[in-house]
């Protein structure tokens, strides 16, 4: 069995890699502030008796230090960060300090309590604005916001800190992920989210642009897998991988999935692009592949499928829960 440290563990990439983790017979240990995760999506975790959860703020550097010290996990996996882009771009220097200083905060404890291995949620957004298609590890980075900055940094300060001081760093480059407990309520939500929110609602989904732009759409579970391999694989080199599909799907083609699931769907709706926004976007798997043997099991078309009825069937319970609306308040 081997002990594992969660940092965002309550978010939604955290909570279903916890939830592998102690599926798989691991002890976890969870730290999480509930900036941004939520209690609901530790449900499942916290009815096991191997899930230890502590409400922390990494960022308070002691505190933290102080838990991993007395925790001595094997392997940390640090999830938590700022997570929208456009919260970023609004404030840089909060990006700084979540995503920069929540990593040094990571590396500083590890290298205090002699932690062997650290997997890093980095992004595709380090890429930015690259070309060379599907994109390498080693393609062009050239970030289009504050974010990706910061993942970019993050992943040299930790690759600096595993050289010098003999861990193993890896940094996972998450590229669309989807899947349940992303919130779609938010103008920052993913599109996946928010389009299969437009299925529930039989709205018009909206899309930026032409519809055109492509993305290279993960499944949740399939990145709560790879942080998994990542964290237990016996030899694991540091370096930095694409967690991708390889697949590219345009929104078009995303909206034309939906349509064929619930035909009742309306057409959509196009508004301006939005600004900044990559135009095309999809990783090579190959590295991660190569080493871990990994292939994502959860095809995209299978992935709505279940996002969709689990949607309805909750929408259904609830309005079978609600007494019907009053006309007049
Ligand atoms: C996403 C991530 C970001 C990550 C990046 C990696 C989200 C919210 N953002 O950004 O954290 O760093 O990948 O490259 O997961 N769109 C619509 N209609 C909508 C919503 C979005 O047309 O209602 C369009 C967007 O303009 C964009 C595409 O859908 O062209 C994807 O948008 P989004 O899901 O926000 O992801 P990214 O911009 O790729």
């Amino acid at each position: 069995m081997t002990k594992i440290l969660v940092t965002g563990a309550a978010g939604f990439i955290g909570s279903h890699t916890v939830d592998s983790l102690l599926a798989s017979g691991h002890e976890v240990v969870g730290v999480d502030n509930f900036r941004t995760g939520s209690r609901e999506n530790l449900r499942q975790a916290t009815a096991s008796p191997r899930f230890d959860f502590q409400v922390m703020d990494l960022t308070e550097v002691e505190t933290f230090t102080g838990l991993v010290r007395s925790q001595r996990p094997d392997v940390v996996i640090h999830l938590a960060g700022l997570v929208s882009v456009q919260d970023s771009r609004a404030d840089p220097a909060l990006n700084v300090r979540l995503n920069v200083g929540g990593t040094q905060a990571v590396i500083d404890a590890v290298i205090s309590a002699s932690v062997p291995r650290v997997i890093f949620a980095s992004s595709a957004a380090v890429y930015g604005d690259s070309d060379g298609f599907p994109l390498r590890e080693d393609a062009l980075k050239q970030p289009l916001n504050p974010y990706g900055e910061a993942k970019l940094a993050s992943e040299a300060l930790l690759a600096g800190a595993a050289r010098m001081h003999g861990f193993t760093a890896v940094s996972l480059r998450y590229f669309n992920v989807y899947g349940s407990r992303q919130a779609p309520d938010s103008p920052y939500s993913g599109v996946v989210s928010r389009f299969v929110d437009c299925c529930r609602r039989n709205q018009a989904p909206v899309i930026f642009g032409d519809g055109r732009q492509t993305r290279d759409f993960i499944h949740v579970r399939d990145v709560a897998r790879a942080n998994m391999q990542a964290a237990l694989l016996p030899g694991m080199p540091s370096g930095d991988y694409n967690v991708s599909s390889g697949q590219e799907t345009s929104l078009l083609d995303l909206v034309g999935l939906l349509r064929a699931m619930q035909p009742s769907l309306p057409v959509p709706k196009f508004s301006a692009a939005q600004s900044g926004d990559i135009r095309r976007s999809v990783g090579d798997p190959a590295r991660w592949c190569a080493v871990s043997r990994f292939s994502p099991r959860e095809t995209l078309s299978a992935g709505l499928l279940e996002l969709v009825e689990y949607h309805s069937t909750e929408s259904l319970a609830a309005s079978q829960l609600l007494p019907s609306c009053p006309t007049k308040l």
